[in-house]
C-alpha cells in the first residue's frame, strides 16, 4: 500500500551549520521549523573555542529564532590549545553537548582545527572520563593523499587508533561517505556511531561534473564513487543505531560557491526531511525514517526523544532555484514528500 502521509516523533538534526549574523537569520528557520534540537557546528570565524563563545553563540541563536520550537546544542572547536578544564566545565554547566575535532584545514574555517591529534590527548581523556562525545570530522589533510582517499586513510592513520586509545570515549564519526566508515563504524562497540547526509545518500561524484562543474554539489568530504553511496543507503535504512541522522547542512552564498575557488558545503535545511523521507521510501523502509531521524540520535547522546511529531505527506514538492542567495540542495527539482508541520505544536521547549 503507498502511504499518503506519514507523522513520527518530531526529528533531530545531530549536524547542521547554522553561521552567524545575517546569514543565521536567513536560514534557523528552516531548520528549527523541522528539527526538535540541532547540533550546532562551531566552525564560525573565529571559531567557537571557549565556554564563554559557546554560551554567547547560543544567545544569539536563541535570539534570531526567538518563539520558535526548537533547542540549539553548543559543541566545542578543539585546537591545539584547549585546556581539558575548559571543556569539563562546559559539560557541567549545561553549556555544551559534544566537542568538534576538525584537522587542521581539513574544511571550512577550519585552519584553527587541530594538527596532531598527539596534541588534545589530555582533553580526549578528560572527555572519556566526563562523558562528553567527540565528533569528527574524518579526512586526513595530508597533499599527498588523494581527496577520495581521506576519509579512509582517516580511519586507519587517526580514528581507529583513538578509538583503541580511549575505548570509553563516545565517538561520532561525522557526515561519512565511504563504505569502509561504515564498515568500520558498524565493527565497533557501542561507543562509536556515524551520522549521514541526504546529500551523501543522494549523489555520487558525477554530481559534480555533469555537463560542467556544479560548485553546489561540492562539499567536504566530497561524494564519492557509487558503491559508497549506496553503502550509506544500507547503513542508514538498515535499523542499526549507530547511524543516524546529521544534514551537514552547510550555506554558503551563492558568490562564494560559484567561484574561482568555491567553498565546500551544501545547503539542505530546506530540504532535508523530503529528500531523506524520498531515499528510505526508495529503499522501501519508510518504516524506518522515524528510528533513523529521530529516536536513534537521541539515544546515543542519551537524550530523551522529542515529544511532538512532525507530519509529512506524499505531494510534489518543488525545491526553489534560490533562497535569497543560497542556491539549495535539489534546486529546481521535484521531491515526492513534503513537510506538512508538527502535529502536536504545542509540545515541546519555546526559544
Ligand atoms: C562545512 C561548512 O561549510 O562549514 N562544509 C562542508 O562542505 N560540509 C564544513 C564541514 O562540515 O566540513
Ligand atoms: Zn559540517
Amino acid at each position: 500500500m503507498t502511504e499518503t502521509s506519514l507523522t513520527i516523533r518530531r526529528p533531530d538534526d545531530w549536524h547542521v551549520h547554522l553561521r552567524d549574523g545575517d546569514r543565521l537569520a536567513m536560514v534557523l528557520g528552516e531548520t528549527a521549523r523541522v528539527f526538535g534540537r540541532a547540533i550546532v557546528m562551531p566552525n564560525l570565524s573565529p571559531p567557537v573555542t571557549t565556554v564563554k563563545d559557546a554560551a554567547a553563540y547560543r544567545n544569539r541563536i536563541r535570539q534570531s529564532g526567538k518563539g520558535a520550537r526548537f533547542v540549539p546544542l553548543m559543541t566545542l572547536y578543539l585546537t591545539d590549545a584547549t585546556d581539558p578544564d575548559e571543556v569539563e566545565k562546559g559539560f557541567r554547566g549545561g553549556v555544551i553537548v559534544a566537542c568538534k575535532l576538525y584537522p587542521a584545514h581539513a574544511t571550512t574555517n577550519s585552519e584553527h582545527g587541530v594538527t596532531d591529534v598527539a596534541r588534545i590527548r589530555p582533553v580526549l581523556a578528560r572527555m572519556e572520563k566526563v562523558g562528553l562525545p567527540l565528533l569528527v570530522h574524518g579526512e586526513v589533510t595530508d597533499t599527498d593523499v588523494d581527496v577520495f582517499d581521506r576519509e579512509a586513510v582517516f580511519i586507519e592513520r587517526i580514528l581507529a587508533p583513538l578509538v583503541r586509545d580511549f575505548p570509553a570515549l563516545r565517538i561520532v564519526f561525522e557526515h561519512v561517505t565511504t563504505k569502509d566508515a561504515v564498515d568500520f563504524v558498524a565493527a565497533q562497540a557501542k561507543t562509536v556511531a556515524a551520522t549521514i547526509t541526504p546529500h551523501h545518500l543522494m549523489i555520487n561524484r558525477n554530481a559534480m561534473f555533469r555537463g560542467g562543474f556544479r560548485p553546489h554539489a561540492y562539499c567536504l568530504p566530497v561524494a564519492k564513487r557509487e558503491v559508497h553511496r549506496l553503502a550509506l543507503r544500507k547503513a542508514a535504512v538498515s535499523g542499526n543505531p549507530k547511524f543516524f541522522l546529521g544534514t551537514d547542512s552547510a550555506p554558503h552564498a551563492v558568490a562564494t560557491k560559484e567561484s574561482a575557488c568555491g567553498c565546500a558545503g551544501i545547503y539542505n535545511a530546506p530540504v532535508a526531511m523530503s529528500a531523506y523521507a524520498t531515499v528510505f521510501e526508495e529503499e522501501g523502509a519508510l518504516d524506518r525514517l522515524e528510528n533513523f531521524a529521530s529516536h536513534f540520535g537521541a539515544e546515543f547522546y542519551g537524550m530523551p526523544v522529542n515529544e511532538d511529531s512532525l507530519m509529512l505527506e506524499r505531494a510534489p514538492f518543488t525545491v526553489p532555484e534560490r533562497i535569497g542567495d543560497m542556491v539549495p540542495f535539489l534546486a529546481g527539482e521535484t521531491l515526492n514528500w513534503r513537510v506538512a508541520g508538527l502535529a502536536s505544536p504545542t509540545k515541546g521547549p519555546v526559544l
